[in-house]
């Protein structure tokens, strides 16, 4: 059903509504089925109703649905050990919430806290969230109200050696925290370097500032690492994730360093860590386990780099593991409304003419295939 004028409409929508998913597609309500090659928004991360998830939800919900965080529920215990366990972080703790610019917003206040400063450092083309202090830290002044401009923030290009030194030399000792992504998703698959990072880590040391691996799209194995920060072999303060952490149930955290310690009522949440989140999180992380999903989003990723090679539309082409970007020709209509349209393909986007692709890292080697033989075929009909 279209909207009938009910809702109070920011988005600028797909014109079909989907009703089904199964695995990398999803059905509209005329029964057409398309390669998900988005996830909406980086969010599918074991596929569209993975029996295991379904199975871990329905037997949570049977047992307990709901309670807060004025009681101990074992199950936020269960899911913190996994989760430092398999992102290999084993002295960093877990604190729960429920999107990705939540995270973004507990992390930046949870440093000012710690240093007891205001400042901070952030990047260009850097995306962390819509609330407060995580617009703030965001590059897009189109987004931001009035109210969003008396954080004292700072932007530096993204990957300036040069600025970043002389920056920490005048300012270091105002900021609270730096934040960035281990891979850009919203600002167009663009990321640090190795060499950027490694600068980052060792300045925000010398001068006290919390690091905060924004982790919210890149993280949770989608470059095949488990943060994509890791390749990089930097140790973040704080690790913010969000997205695929419940491959579509409302899930998010941080993952916060042992020298950061926790003060009662600093932080809090009415709904972040409830059961069925958990168990929602729980069923990713054991499926990430026992698919061995880190290896098959190395391969995907690329046989997906690797085809798209021989495609002519294809520029620039960037990313790691299963988050892939692209420029393409400008046009209308545009290449991802043709994939669309006339190859039943998602892709996401950063720009009209930056194509994202966030396929569920689960994604066969067929499925991958099925959508290089449509970019093939529409580079024949350009
Ligand atoms: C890197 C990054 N951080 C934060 C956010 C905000 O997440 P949410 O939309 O769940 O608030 C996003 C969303 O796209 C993101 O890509």
């Amino acid at each position: 059903m279209m909207n009938s004028g009910s809702l109070f409409e920011v988005y600028q929508r797909f014109d079909f509504s989907v009703v089904h998913g199964d695995g990398a597609f999803v059905r509209d309500s005329q029964g057409t089925e398309y390669l998900d090659f988005y996830g909406g928004h980086a969010v599918i991360s074991i596929g569209h109703n993975h029996p295991h998830w379904v199975q871990r939800l329905q037997a949570q919900m049977s047992s307990l649905s709901f309670y807060s965080n004025a009681v101990d529920l074992p199950i936020q215990e269960e899911f913190g050990e996994h989760l430092r366990t398999l992102s290999s972080k084993p002295n960093h703790r877990l604190f729960l919430c429920n999107s990705g610019a939540e995270a973004n917003e507990n992390a930046i206040k949870l440093a000012s806290f710690h240093t007891k400063r205001q400042g901070i450092l952030a990047f260009s083309g850097g995306f962390h969230g819509r609330t407060s202090l995580a617009l703030a830290a965001t590059d897009n002044s189109t987004i931001k109200a009035p109210i969003n401009h008396s954080t004292p923030v700072k932007h530096l290009p993204l990957n300036d050696l040069e600025q970043l030194e002389s920056y920490f030399k005048t300012d270091g000792d105002t900021l609270a925290c730096a934040i960035i992504e281990g891979i850009q998703g919203v600002g167009g698959v663009y990321e640090p370097t190795d060499e950027y990072l490694t600068l980052l880590r060792s300045l925000t040391q010398e001068y006290g500032v919390v690091l905060i691996a924004d982790s919210v799209q890149c993280g949770y194995t989608r470059s095949g690492e488990f943060f994509a920060h890791d390749k990089s072999s930097v140790i973040a303060d704080i690790y913010t994730m969000a997205k695929g952490m419940g491959n579509g149930f409302p899930v998010a955290g941080l993952l916060i360093s042992e020298d950061i310690k926790p003060v009662k009522g600093q932080l809090g949440t009415t709904f972040g860590g409830n059961p069925l989140a958990c168990a929602a999180g729980l069923a990713v992380l054991e499926v990430l386990e026992k698919e061995n999903v880190s290896e098959n989003v190395k391969q995907r990723g690329h046989q997906l780099r690797d085809g798209l090679t021989k495609v002519s539309f294809v520029k620039n082409l960037r990313g790691r593991g299963l988050m892939i970007g692209f420029d393409t020709p400008e046009g209308t209509p545009t290449i991802r409304e043709r994939l669309l349209k006339e190859y039943q393909v998602l892709t996401g986007s950063s720009s009209p003419t930056i194509l994202r692709l966030l396929p569920p890292l689960t994604v066969t080697e067929e499925q991958c295939d099925q959508f290089l033989e449509a970019c093939y075929d529409l580079d024949q009909r350009l």
